[in-house]
């Protein structure tokens, strides 16, 4: 196994930002779906697919929508919790070719190579539950994502949203130190991705943004927020993976669309 380096974060304006917003995930993807093959991610093995799963289950699905799913893996395994149809969105051509090669036996199962805005421009919706893993950390502009997810949303539907959790993620990317870094402000950073056993040697952009930011950014987009998970990795998968959480690495928000 090649040894970690902790790849230096720098601070990006927007307009840069904008530039690493879709094109970085063309190459990381396939990296991204052999990590996912191998299961030698515990973070999403152990935390984020069981978590999602247990929010899912809860309630009674017909149409499943996956904004920005990657290489599909997530996806897929989500698919037994919908009894209806699985769409599966990416606005990163290489991404949405990769998850429709992973989900492509599956007849139930569309994919689309685009963004949730234009996905929602062209007047596709009615989805009664909506996931969106990894995501928003990821995007320039959050108040047009999610209003574009809101409108793709049916009245009471749900949206499943997980991101980077912002008190950890800047403490892993060693940027908490740095003069520009302020917790409450909304930062671009570009970063070189990282897979779990390697450097990639690929930047990608992430967004830092307070909790608060997500919340009252569904609140402003038509969205009740139902529960605020920080899932820990249990002491017995951490001791078996060599890996050690002191805090939430990720946060997970359940919202309803109002009606
Ligand atoms: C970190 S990856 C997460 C992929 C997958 N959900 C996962 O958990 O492995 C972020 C993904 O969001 C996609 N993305 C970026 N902007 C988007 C947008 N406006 N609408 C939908 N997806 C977007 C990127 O192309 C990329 O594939």
């Amino acid at each position: 196994m090649s040894e970690i380096r902790y790849p230096r974060a720098t601070r990006i304006d927007a307009a840069e930002a904008r530039l690493l917003e879709v094109e970085p995930w063309d190459k990381v993807v396939p990296l991204r779906a052999n990590d996912l093959d191998s299961g030698s991610d515990p973070s999403f093995e152990k935390v984020i697919l069981p978590t999602f799963r247990t929010l899912l289950a809860r309630r009674d699905i017909t149409s499943l929508l996956d904004v920005g799913c990657g290489a599909g893996r997530l996806t897929r395994r989500l698919s037994d919790l919908s009894r209806g149809s699985i769409v599966a969105i990416d606005p990163s051509q290489v991404s949405a070719q990769i998850a429709q090669e992973h989900l492509g036996s599956d007849d139930r199962c569309l994919v689309h190579n685009m963004s949730i805005q234009r996905y929602a421009a062209s007047g596709f919706g009615g989805h009664d539950a909506c996931v969106v893993s990894m995501v928003m950390q990821d995007v320039v502009d959050l108040a047009s994502f999610l209003e574009s997810c809101s409108e793709v949303i049916g009245p009471r539907g749900s949206l499943y949203c997980c991101v980077a959790h912002p008190c950890f993620w800047p403490a892993y990317w060693h940027y908490d130190s740095q003069p520009w870094f302020s917790y409450d402000r909304e930062i671009f950073i570009r970063s070189e991705f990282r897979t779990s056993l390697s450097n990639s040697g690929i930047d990608t952009l992430h967004v830092h943004r307070p909790m608060h930011r997500y919340v009252n950014e569904l609140l402003g987009h038509g969205f009740r927020v139902k529960s605020l998970l920080e899932p820990m990795m249990s002491a017995e998968d951490q001791r078996n993976n060599g890996v050690t959480w002191r805090t939430p690495h990720f946060l997970f928000i359940e919202c309803v669309r109002r009606g």
